[in-house]
C-alpha cells in the first residue's frame, strides 16, 4: 500500500515564506492515515485490562469467563506473557532505546490503571467485552498517593538530565545574600499533574513476517520517534535493527506523551507474535491517563534577595516534582534551570527533588521543566516587582543577564530585550497602572501580565538521504516525523532552498530512512534541517563531480566551484547556456538513480556558547468579581528564535504553546483520587482545556534574529517556547487585577471567590 509520507514543494517556495502546511489538505479531507489507520489484513484487535488497585500484587486471574467469548484468540497475563530477552526499564532524557515498564515480566501493581492483561479476539467488541470479564484478585497494599503525605520520602534524581549534570547548582552564597538582603520574596508555588491529551490516541498496529535471521517486525505506531520505536523494539526482543521497522506518517499530536515507547507498544508486539496475526491495539481515552506519562505534580519554593532598586541579590529555587515508584525508571521535572540563567544574580542556588508515588511514571510535557518552573520563578519575580511598587517589565531589564551567570559563556545570540520591547509596544504596556485593582471597564477588573520564556537550543545527530531519478524527480528522505507541527513543510522548504530544482519532496515517518531523533526538545527542524543541509551539499558535490567527468559534457574544461544548481540543470555560472540537467547526467552515466546521503551532528558549540531561545509575554485578563469569572481578553507573545523557517507554521506554534498556557494557568488539572489513586476525570469532558471560546485575539511577533553559532540551518527550535511563562503571565494579570496572588495552579473561580 502507498504510504503518503512525502510532500513536494516547488522551487521558490522557500524559506522563510509563510506557505500553507503541505499536509493539510490530506488532513483536513480525512485522508491522511494515521497509526490505528492502516489496512492490514487478518487484523486481530488487543484490550487492555488495567489494575484496580494502586499498589499490591496480583494473586490470580479468573479467565474461564473472559475466554468463553466467542473469537477470543488469546489473554496474555504474567502467567503466560513471552519472556523478554532484554526486559529494558526507565527512559533517558533524550528518549534512549528504552520501551517503558511493566511489561507483564511479573505480577507487582504499582499503580491504579497498570497494564496488566491484554485481551486479542478477532473483532474490538469482542475483544472489549471479554476484557470487562477479566476477573482479577489482588493482595493490596499501602499505597502513597498525595505528594504532601510522602515529602518525607524525596530524593535527588539519579539520572538529572540523563547523568550530564547533578540535580543541584549553586553560585555565590544565596543564603548570606538572602538574609541580608533589603527586600525578600519567600514563597512556594504548587502545580497539578496535566496530561497531554493529544487528538489521536496512541496506537499501534504490529506485524511480524519471516522466520529466523528473517524474521522482520513492523510497528505502524503513533509517536515522536520513529528511530527510537524501531531500536527499542530490536533490543527488548534480541533483534537487530534492520529487522525493526517503525512507521508513522501522521502524528495527530504530541506533546511530549509520544515521545516515550510506551508499554502498549511492546505489548502489541508481543501479543501478535503469540497469536501469530497482526494485532492493533488502540489506547481509549480513559488509559490515556495512565499509560503515557503527564506533567508531574510540582512544589516549588523560590527565595529572592534584592537591594531598593530591584537588583537582584540571591535566587534559589527548591523544586520538588512527583514521581512514581522508583521501579518504573525516573523522570524528573527541571524546573529550576532557567532560575540558573535567566537572571543576572550572583548568589544563585537551585534543587530538584523527587517524591515518589502509587502512580505511573510521568514524562515530558511541552516544555518540561520551563512550563512549571516558569510559573514560579515568573510569578515570584512579579512578587517582588509589587514589593519594589516596581514595574515588573522594568524589573526584568534591571536585572537582563547579558552574559549566561550560570556556565559564564557568552549567549550565542540573545534578542530577549527586543523581545521585551516590540511586545510591550504591541500589548500598549506603557499604559498599565502600577496598582492592582486599579484597571476597570465598568464592574470588570482588568489586569495585565507579564512574563519571560525562555527555552533551551537542542540538537541531535541526525541523517538525510537524497534520491535523484532519472525521471527528474527529487525526493529527500529522513527518518524523523511530523507531531503537526509543520516538519514535512519547513523542512521541504529548506530542502527546495538547498536543491534549487523544479521540485523537491520530502519523505519522513518510516525508521527505513536514515535516522533522525525523537520529535521532543524543539530539536526536530535544527537536527533534521541540518542533515537535510549536509546532504544537499554532498549532492551538488556529486552531480558537479558527475558533469565534469561525463563524456562530451557541455561543462568540460570547467571546475566544480564554477558550477551551480538551478532550474533542475547543473550550469556554468559564467555562462549559464552551458548546462546538462540531472536526469540526463544520470542516464548518460547509466543511473536509474543517484542516491546521495549526508549526516550532521553538534559540534562543540554548547561549550562555547550558552545557547537558548527567549521570550516576553503579555496577558490581559478580565475578572468579574461577582461571577469569579477570569477570561484572557489579549494575550501577545514576542519571541526570538533564530531563523523563521515559515512564518505561518511559526505562528501555528506559536497560537498552540500560548493557549496550553492559558490551560495550564486557567484549567488543566489532572484529579486523582487520594485513597484508590484512580483518575477522576479520565477524559476530556472534565479534563478542562480551552476551546476556541477561551482564546482571545493573540498576537505573536518573532523578532529577527541570525544566529551562525548554533547549527548550520540557524534554527532554535519553537516547540516549547511559547508556553513557557504564558502561565505566569496570566498568574501576574490575576493579580493585577485583583490583588489576589494564587500560588496553586489551575486559576480556578473558587480561589479567587473572596
Ligand atoms: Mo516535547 S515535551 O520535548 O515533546
Amino acid at each position: 500500500m502507498p504510504l503518503d509520507t512525502g510532500f513536494s514543494i516547488a522551487t521558490g517556495q522557500v524559506v522563510g515564506q509563510p506557505i500553507d502546511r503541505r499536509d493539510g489538505r490530506l488532513k483536513i479531507t480525512g485522508r491522511a492515515r494515521y497509526a490505528a489507520e492502516f489496512d492490514i489484513d487478518n487484523l486481530a484487535y488487543a484490550v487492555l485490562v488495567q489494575s484496580t488497585i494502586a499498589s499490591g500484587e496480583i494473586t490470580g486471574f479468573g479467565l474461564s469467563e473472559a475466554q468463553t467469548v466467542p473469537g477470543v484468540l488469546t489473554i496474555m497475563t504474567p502467567d503466560n506473557a513471552p519472556r523478554l530477552p532484554q526486559a529494558v526499564s526507565g527512559q533517558s532524557e533524550t528518549s534512549g532505546p528504552l520501551v517503558a515498564k511493566p511489561l507483564l515480566q511479573d505480577k507487582l501493581v504499582y499503580y491504579n490503571g497498570q497494564h496488566i492483561a491484554l485481551v486479542v479476539a478477532d473483532t474490538l467488541e469482542r475483544a472489549q467485552q471479554a476484557a470487562a470479564l477479566v476477573q482479577v484478585q489482588y493482595r493490596e497494599a499501602e499505597a502513597q498517593i498525595r505528594m504532601q503525605d510522602a515529602l518525607g520520602s524525596a530524593y535527588p534524581p539519579q539520572h538529572f538530565r540523563n547523568g550530564a549534570r547533578p540535580p543541584d547548582s549553586r553560585r555565590g552564597d544565596p543564603e548570606a545574600a538572602l538574609a541580608s538582603a533589603p527586600v525578600k520574596i519567600d514563597v512556594t508555588y504548587t502545580t497539578p499533574v496535566e496530561h497531554h491529551n493529544p487528538m489521536e490516541p496512541h496506537a499501534t498496529i504490529a506485524l511480524w513476517e519471516g522466520d529466523g535471521d528473517d524474521k522482520r517486525l513492523t510497528v505502524y505506531s503513533a509517536t515522536q520517534g520513529i528511530s527510537n520505536t524501531s531500536n527499542a523494539l530490536a533490543k527488548l526482543f534480541g533483534l537487530k535493527p534492520e529487522q525493526v521497522r517503525a512507521i508513522c506518517p501522521f502524528v495527530g499530536g504530541g506533546f511530549g506523551c509520544k515521545g516515550n515507547t510506551w508499554p502498549h507498544v511492546a505489548l502489541a508486539a508481543m501479543v501478535a507474535e503469540v497469536v501469530g496475526r497482526p494485532v492493533k491495539l488502540v489506547l481509549e481515552r480513559r488509559q490515556m491517563f495512565t499509560s503515557n506519562g503527564y506533567r508531574p505534580q510540582t512544589i516549588q519554593r523560590v527565595r529572592l534577595g534584592a537591594d531598593s532598586e530591584g537588583r537582584l541579590l540571591a535566587l534559589a529555587h527548591d523544586g520538588l516534582t512527583s514521581m512514581s515508584h522508583p521501579a518504573l525508571g525516573e523522570f524528573s521535572e527541571p524546573v529550576g534551570l532557567q532560575s540558573e540563567m535567566l537572571y543576572a544574580s550572583a548568589n544563585n542556588a537551585v534543587t530538584h527533588r523527587l517524591v515518589p508515588l502509587n502512580l505511573p511514571l510521568p514524562t515530558y510535557m511541552r516544555a518540561p521543566g520551563e512550563a512549571s518552573g516558569s510559573f514560579a520563578l515568573e510569578s515570584a519575580m512579579d512578587e517582588l516587582a509589587a514589593a519594589l511598587k516596581m514595574d515588573p517589565l522594568e524589573l526584568r531589564l534591571r536585572n537582563y543577564a547579558e552574559t549566561d551567570p550560570h556556565e559564564d559563556k557568552p549567549f550565542s545570540s540573545k534578542a530577549l530585550r527586543q523581545c521585551y520591547a516590540d511586545g510591550a509596544e504591541a500589548f500598549g504596556w506603557a499604559r498599565r497602572a502600577l496598582e492592582p485593582g486599579s484597571m476597570r471597564d465598568g464592574s470588570v477588573l482588568i489586569g495585565w501580565g507579564v512574563a519571560t520564556a525562555t527555552y533551551p537550543v537542542n540538537r541531535s545527530a541526525a541523517g538525510a538521504r537524497i534520491v535523484f531519478d532519472s525521471d527528474g524527480t527529487v525526493a529527500v528522505q529522513s527518518g524523523t516525523q511530523d507531531l503537526g507541527t509543520g516538519t514535512y513543510t519547513v523542512v521541504a522548504q529548506l530542502a527546495a532552498d538547498a536543491l534549487p530544482l523544479h521540485r523537491v519532496r520530502f519523505e519522513l515517518g518510516d525508521s527505513n530512512f536514515p535516522k533522525a531523533p525523537v520529535s521532543g526538545g524543539s530539536q526536530s527542524a535544527a537536527s533534521v534541517g541540518s542533515a537535510v543541509l549536509a546532504a544537499a551539499e554532498s549532492a551538488k558535490r556529486r552531480l558537479f563531480e558527475m558533469a565534469l567527468a561525463t563524456n562530451r559534457s557541455p561543462l568540460a574544461g570547467t571546475a566544480p566551484d564554477d558550477l551551480e544548481l538551478s532550474d533542475g540543470f547543473v550550469r556554468l555560472r559564467s555562462a549559464p547556456h552551458r548546462q546538462i540537467s540531472f536526469p540526463a547526467l544520470l542516464t548518460r552515466n547509466r543511473l536509474e538513480r543517484l542516491v546521495v546521503e549526508g549526516d550532521a551532528q553538534p559540534g562543540d558549540e554548547k561549550k562555547r556558547y550558552s545557547m537558548h531561545s527567549f521570550g516576553a509575554q503579555f496577558a490581559e485578563v478580565r475578572v468579574d468579581p461577582e461571577l469569579a469569572q477570569i477570561r484572557v481578553s489579549r494575550f501577545v507573545g514576542a519571541y526570538s528564535a533564530g531563523r523563521i523557517l515559515n512564518m505561518k507554521t511559526a505562528r501555528s506554534q506559536a497560537l498552540g504553546g500560548i493557549t496550553m498556557g492559558i490551560g495550564m494557568a486557567l484549567m488543566e488539572a489532572t484529579h486523582i483520587d487520594p485513597n484508590t489513586g484512580r483518575v477522576v476525570n479520565s477524559n476530556v469532558s472534565e479534563y478542562v482545556m480551552p476551546v476556541n471560546a477561551d482564546i482571545p485575539d493573540v498576537t505573536t511577533i518573532f523578532v529577527e534574529e541570525q544566529d551562525r553559532m548554533i547549527n548550520p540551518a540557524g534554527i532554535k527550535g519553537l516547540g516549547e517556547l511559547p508556553i513557557v511563562g504564558a502561565a505566569a503571565a496570566v498568574a501576574n494579570a490575576v493579580w493585577h487585577a485583583t490583588g489576589l496572588r494564587i500560588r496553586d495552579l489551575p486559576i480556578t473561580p473558587e480561589k479567587i471567590l473572596v
